[in-house]
């Protein structure tokens, strides 16, 4: 396996970052995860810039620009296609650097860690009931901070999150904020459909800006005359929808077929989820 660390691309068991580094110490930096299918990457751009904008926020500058993470990612899938195949996400994240002294406060002058590397994701979702990979899930109050929307690599709320579900024998977790309102999975957006109309969460500080989202809806918006509605959803309605779905980049759009071991609908893929499925499939790229 080849990775790309600080300018350089070195076999794995050769890249090297000091445990004096912030993104070690505090969990203080940005990822980003990109999926490609037989060389071609879904949203690179999107991706790039919702990473550039978390950067921004955090005041890192890795100063590199659009075509050179462009650069970076298809060297990192030329080097490993013969080891992973066609289904490859390109793992991404900027830390602000190494700094021994372990202060609080951004450090003056230090040079932020870039560390890229390839993995095998799961093959390419397709609009087919039969071939569908579906999710059961449970329930939970969301716990996680004020900043969702940035995609940090503090993920401990996250993993948290996550194992809550797990641990139920769960794939994923639906998470409600106080007002008893949804945000979105531990590692996934959320769809609701009830009587033909879709619905998903606004964006806001409470969930992360998902670009399988953004594809999805802008698709939705250009190609189709299903009626999407970004609104607060309360957990009685997603208890009460015909499909739920759960997006992200390796899952594109995802089936949920039970909700805290209750069906969902009818408890099998649902029509509208094909329909969309099939829609994102032919104008993803
Ligand atoms: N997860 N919400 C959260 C909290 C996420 O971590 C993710 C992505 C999403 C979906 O975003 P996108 O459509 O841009 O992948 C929503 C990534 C893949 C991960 O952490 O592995």
């Amino acid at each position: 396996t080849t990775v790309y660390l600080n300018g350089a691309f070195v076999p794995a068991s050769e890249a090297k970052i000091s445990p004096m580094d912030r993104g070690f110490l505090f969990g203080d930096g940005i990822y980003e995860v990109i999926p490609s299918y037989a060389g071609r990457f879904v949203g690179f751009g999107p991706h790039i810039e919702r990473m550039h904008s978390g950067l921004a926020q955090l005041s890192i500058d890795p100063k590199l620009s659009l075509a050179n993470w462009q650069s970076i990612a298809d060297k990192l899938l030329a080097d490993n296609r013969a080891e992973l195949g066609d289904n490859i996400g390109v793992y991404f994240q900027v830390s602000r650097g190494t700094d021994s002294k372990r202060g609080h406060a951004f450090p003056a002058n230090i040079t932020p860690t870039v560390f890229g590397f390839a993995f095998a994701i799961p093959p390419e979702p397709v609009a087919d009931k039969s071939k569908a990979t579906t999710y059961n899930v449970v329930t939970g109050q969301d716990l996680r901070w004020q900043r969702c929307h940035i995609k940090s690599t503090s993920l401990l709320g996250n993993v948290l999150h996550y194992q809550q579900g797990y641990s139920q024998g769960a794939q994923e977790i639906l998470l409600f904020d106080k007002d008893g309102n949804l945000t979105e999975g531990a590692a996934v957006n959320v769809f609701v459909v009830k009587d033909g109309v879709i619905t998903t969460p606004p964006l806001s500080h409470k969930l992360l800006p998902g670009i399988t989202r953004q594809i999805l809806l802008a698709i939705l918006a250009k190609h189709s005359n299903i009626k999407v509605e970004q609104r607060d959803i309360s957990e009685a309605e997603v208890l009460a929808a015909d499909e739920i779905w759960l997006t992200s980049s390796s899952k594109e759009i995802a089936p949920v077929l039970q909700v805290n071991d209750k069906a969902v609908g009818t408890g099998d893929v649902g029509d509208v989820w094909l329909a969309v499925q099939q829609l994102f499939s032919a104008h993803k790229f």
